[in-house]
C-alpha cells in the first residue's frame, strides 16, 4: 500500500556507520562525530566491558548504537560484526577500519606471536572488513554517490621505523590497500581515505607520554573533525590520505 512502510523499511536507518576499535581513543572520537552527523552506529572492540561503557556514553549523547564485541584477529568475529550491523540497520554508508595494535621490539627480538597479532589486527582484519562491508557500501554508493571507507593508518606507515618495524609495515600496507580499494570501488560512489596521524593522546601512546607531554599530542577529536570534513566534500572530490603531524614534526616519523 503506498505510504505504508513494511517492517524492513521501518527498521532501516537513514545512514549507517560501522567503526572498529571504537571503545577508546581515535575510534571513539570518530564514532562520536558520526553520531553527531546523524549516523546510526555499530561500534566494535575486543574487550566487551570497555566497549559497552563507550557505547553507553554514546547513547547518553543521544546516538543510536549497536555494540558488537569482537577480536579482529578472528575472521568469524569480523564477519559477525558486519552481519550484526546489516541485521540492525540494513545499510552501511561509512566504514571506519580503525582497530589496531602496536608492539615495539628490536628486529632480533621479534616474537612470532606479536608479529602475527599485528598483521592480523592491523592488516588482515582491515582487508576482511573491507570485503564484508563492500556489498552494503556499494548499495549506498549507488544510492547517493558518497559512501566512505576510512582506514586508520599511521604516520609510521609513511616511512620505515626502528623498533616499530612491523607496526610501520602494516600501516604502510594499509595506505596502499586504501589506494587499491579506491581504484576498485571509487567509480561506484565509494571514497576511500587513509588517516595517517603522528602521536595522538590515546591509551596507545601511554608508553611515550613520559617523553612527549600528552597535552602536546594530536587530539583524538582532530581525527573526528577530519572525518566530518570527508563527509562534507563533494562526491567529485576524493581525498586519498590525510597526514597529521605535531608542530615542527617531519612527514614520515612520529
Ligand atoms: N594513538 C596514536 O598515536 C596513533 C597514531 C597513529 C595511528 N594510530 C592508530 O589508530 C588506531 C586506534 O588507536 P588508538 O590510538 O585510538 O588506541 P586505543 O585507544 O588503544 O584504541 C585501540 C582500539 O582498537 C581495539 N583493538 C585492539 N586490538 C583489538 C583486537 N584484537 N580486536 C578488536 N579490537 C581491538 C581496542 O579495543 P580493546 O582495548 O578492547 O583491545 C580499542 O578499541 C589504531 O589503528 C592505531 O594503530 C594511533
Amino acid at each position: 500500500m503506498p505510504g505504508v512502510l513494511d517492517e524492513k523499511e521501518m527498521e532501516m536507518a537513514e545512514r549507517g556507520a560501522l567503526v572498529t576499535g571504537a571503545s577508546s581513543g581515535i575510534g571513539l572520537a570518530i564514532a562520536r562525530t558520526l553520531g553527531e552527523e546523524g549516523y546510526a552506529l555499530t561500534v566494535s572492540a575486543r574487550r566487551p566491558e570497555k566497549l559497552e561503557q563507550a557505547a553507553a556514553g554514546l547513547r547518553e549523547e543521544g546516538f543510536e548504537v549497536e555494540a558488537v564485541p569482537a577480536n579482529m584477529a578472528e575472521e568469524d568475529h569480523v564477519v559477525a560484526i558486519f552481519a550484526a550491523h546489516r541485521e540492525r540497520y540494513g545499510r552501511l554508508d561509512v566504514l571506519v577500519n580503525n582497530a589496531g595494535v602496536g608492539i615495539g621490539a628490536p628486529m632480533e627480538e621479534i616474537q612470532t606471536k606479536h608479529l602475527d597479532m599485528q598483521l592480523a589486527v592491523n592488516l588482515r582484519a582491515l582487508i576482511l572488513g573491507t570485503r564484508e562491508g563492500l556489498p552494503m557500501l556499494r548499495e549506498a554508493g549507488a544510492e547517493h554517490g558518497k559512501a566512505l571507507i576510512v582506514n586508520t593508518a599511521s604516520i609510521a606507515g609513511k616511512g620505515g621505523q626502528a623498533w616499530l618495524s612491523i607496526y610501520a609495515a602494516t600501516k604502510a600496507a594499509v595506505i596502499n590497500f586504501t589506494q587499491s580499494t579506491h581504484r576498485e570501488a571509487g567509480n561506484a560512489g565509494i571514497q576511500c581515505t587513509a588517516l595517517a596521524p603522528g602521536f595522538v593522546e590515546t591509551p596507545m601512546t601511554e608508553f611515550v607520554q613520559g617523553q612527549i607531554p600528552p597535552e602536546e599530542m594530536i587530539r583524538p577529536g582532530d581525527l573526528g573533525e577530519a572525518v566530518r570534513f570527508l563527509l562534507r566534500t563533494s562526491r567529485n572530490c576524493h581525498v586519498p590520505e590525510i597526514v597529521f603531524t605535531r608542530p615542527g614534526e617531519g612527514l614520515d616519523t612520529p
